[in-house]
């Protein structure tokens, strides 16, 4: 048995209270959720009474820095993952970031004013390059292991899907998947500043993750390699800047995103001709849509990971399941739902998190790593230069 793994976790917000919640799950691995740190003091001292966390720490730099801690699990605004990936690889500690990598998020000395209208999306593209760059030499050089938080591919629908393909020995020929709901609650959300990207950044990154992961299973099990990708063309829009929308006096859809889009599609070509048709709206009501299918050569596989008919419930009243969860960003509890017997596992939080506190412990690779994080966000972001220009973008000729 290897030396218990301490983690430090930054943030208690949303992503951190889940990802509590799914270390508690996390069974056979050694360690322990060890300090906390966020803004909010008070929030953080709260998390830590809940989830039994010995230490709070006051700025995320003071737990960086304190040699008990081995590992860090950063669950921050986006434009925050890359400083703290440097700060915490300049202090040896292993890595967990919440998806994306990072992103751009302006032009150095930008103030919160600055606004991505008219922003050159190939100096975005350039930028994130350089960034990612940086990244994995700092990696490299530190010699620790970097965990991308991508739950897709934990998902026990996506890990099934991922089998029947090995199963069948299919050839992946074409993806199609998506991720939306009715709009962030974060409001990081709202701005290209604090976000890095609209729902094609924070949304679309979970079936992009998905399919290219699936496309490397695929190469790696035939010949030894990963199929990567080789081409992106994107289209993004503001569906809730529609006029006969903005004039209605009731709304079940956030609106009031300042620059960035709230709907985005996205085809992705692989080396092998493969392709993968995604997209992502923060306009989507009924509950949050998660799904990818892989159209095989031998098998056909659709994963619902949300929603999903593990339970199907009806109610006259939704006020009846006033104090029930149901399902993530549903609008409303009356009439049919889908709720979901265990969110965090079908979402596959836990299984995730089992696999980085093993690689950690173990030295061994996770299964979803630094090649996965670069290969979505070079993704990403050659997609909004591709929206601007309206033409494919070949990953060969910026990268
Ligand atoms: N994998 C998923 O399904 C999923 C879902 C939601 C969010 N996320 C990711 O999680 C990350 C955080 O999103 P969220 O929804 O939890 O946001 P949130 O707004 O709920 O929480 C953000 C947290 O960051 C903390 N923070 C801000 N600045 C800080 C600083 N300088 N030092 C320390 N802490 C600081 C805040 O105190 C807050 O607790 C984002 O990168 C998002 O993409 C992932």
């Amino acid at each position: 048995m290897g030396k218990r793994v301490r983690i430090g976790l930054v943030g208690t917000g949303f992503s951190a209270h889940f990802h509590l919640a799914s270390y508690r799950k996390v069974y056979g691995e050694d360690f322990e959720i060890a300090g906390i740190c966020g803004r909010n003091r008070s929030r953080a001292v709260e998390l830590a009474c809940e989830f039994d966390i010995s230490t709070c720490y006051d700025t995320a730099d003071a737990m960086l820095r304190d040699p008990l801690i081995d590992a860090v699990d950063l669950c921050v605004p986006n434009y925050l993952h890359v400083p703290l990936i440097l700060q915490a690889a300049e202090q040896r500690k292993h890595i967990i970031c919440e998806k994306p990598l990072g992103g751009y998020f302006g032009p150095p000395g930008a103030g919160d004013d600055w606004t991505a209208e008219g922003a050159s999306r190939a100096t975005m593209l350039q930028q994130v390059l350089n960034e990612i760059h940086t990244v994995e030499e700092a990696v490299v050089r530190s010699g620790i292991t970097f965990c991308y938080a991508e739950n897709w591919i934990y998902a026990p629908p996506v890990a099934k899907l991922n089998r029947l393909m090995a199963a069948s020995k299919s050839t992946i020929m074409r993806i199609q998947g998506e991720e939306s709901h009715s709009g962030s609650h974060s409001p990081y959300a709202r701005h290209w500043r604090t976000a890095g990207g609209g729902s094609l950044l924070r949304l679309c990154v979970h079936p992009i993750g998905a399919a290219l992961y699936l496309k490397y299973e695929e190469g790696r099990r035939r010949d030894g390699v990963p199929i990567r990708p080789l081409s992106v063309l994107a289209q993004t829009a503001n569906l809730t800047a529609i006029e006969s929308f903005r004039r209605e006096p009731v709304r079940h859809i956030a609106a009031g995103w300042s620059d960035v889009e709230d709907w985005a599609s996205i085809t992705i070509t692989f080396e092998d001709g493969a392709v993968a048709q995604l997209t992502s709206t923060d306009t989507h009501m009924g509950g949050i849509r998660n799904y990818i299918t892989a159209h095989g050569s031998r098998a056909l596989v659709t994963a619902n990971i949300n929603p999903n008919t593990a339970c199907q419930a009806y109610t006259p009243d939704g006020a009846y399941f006033a104090d029930e969860y149901i399902v993530e960003k549903t609008e409303t509890k009356e009439g049919w739902s889908f709720p979901a017997p265990d969110e965090d596992a079908v979402t596959g939080y836990p299984e995730e998190l089992r696999d980085f506190v093993g690689a950690i412990a173990t030295g061994r690779p996770p299964k979803s790593d630094l090649m996965l994080a670069r290969d979505v966000l070079i993704a990403v972001y050659a997609g909004y230069l591709s929206a601007e220009r309206g033409t494919v973008v070949n990953l060969r000729e910026v990268v």
